[in-house]
């Protein structure tokens, strides 16, 4: 089986003691640091802005992947990279302009990543390919850690690792919500590059987890 990085999601992790959490990751064997951003409107919850995301930058050298569940992201890009994401992604079914957007990611160095809800099907999406680095595909609706993989997800991997095969491009695929024991292997196999696991990682031995999910 291909490896797949890891990225730990901190939405599962205490906010009260975030540096604490966010410095053990590399010990634990993480290779990314997942940053979930929701405005109560695009999703009905809320996290954080770009003060939590620069804060999080002092504890770890790992790279910060965050991932923007806001109604229109335009304003917000420059101020989340100046805070030092080095992966950001915007949701296909946000408001803005998304190839502009994708540019100005990729114009502050930083790499450009596009979301796709598990009902939102990925016609079209070659439009994007000459603006991103990797596409997340979400296994759950987003707004909350802890639910269940939506398992017609695999399919749909399975289908964007054809297409961007068939480009020839190099964008990586993520994989975001209810990945665990039961289902990291179901996502690997059908094409996934990096595997995003809140609730899972957090809840027990971080590292003897990692260390599974290596096989
Ligand atoms: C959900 C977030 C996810 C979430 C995944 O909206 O985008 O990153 O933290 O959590 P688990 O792995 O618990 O489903
Ligand atoms: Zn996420």
């Amino acid at each position: 089986m291909a490896n797949a990085k890891i990225a730990p999601s901190i939405l599962s992790a205490d906010f009260a003691n975030l540096g604490e959490a966010v410095s053990s990751l590399k010990d634990a064997g993480a290779d990314l640091v997942h940053c979930d951003v929701m405005d109560g409107v695009f999703v009905p919850n809320i996290t954080f802005g770009p003060k939590m995301v620069k804060d999080i930058r002092k504890f770890t050298k790992l790279i910060l992947d965050v991932h923007l569940m806001i109604i229109d992201p335009t304003m917000y890009i420059v101020p989340f990279i100046e805070a030092g994401a080095d992966m950001l992604s915007i949701h296909v079914e946000s408001s803005g302009d998304t190839i502009e957007n994708l540019k100005k990611i990729r114009a502050k160095k930083c790499k450009a990543g596009i979301v796709y809800n598990p009902e939102t099907p990925l016609s079209g999406i070659e439009k994007y390919f000459d603006y991103i680095d990797f596409v997340l595909l979400m296994s759950v609706n987003p707004g909350f850690g802890g639910q269940s993989y939506i398992e017609s997800v695999t399919d749909k991997i399975r289908k964007l690792k054809e297409i961007i095969i068939k480009s020839g491009k190099k964008i990586e695929i993520e994989i975001d919500g209810g990945i665990n024991e039961k289902t990291y292997k179901k996502a690997i196999s059908a094409g996934v590059d990096i595997l995003i696991a809140g609730n899972y990682l957090f809840s027990g031995d971080m590292k003897n987890k990692i260390t599974a999910m290596r096989g």
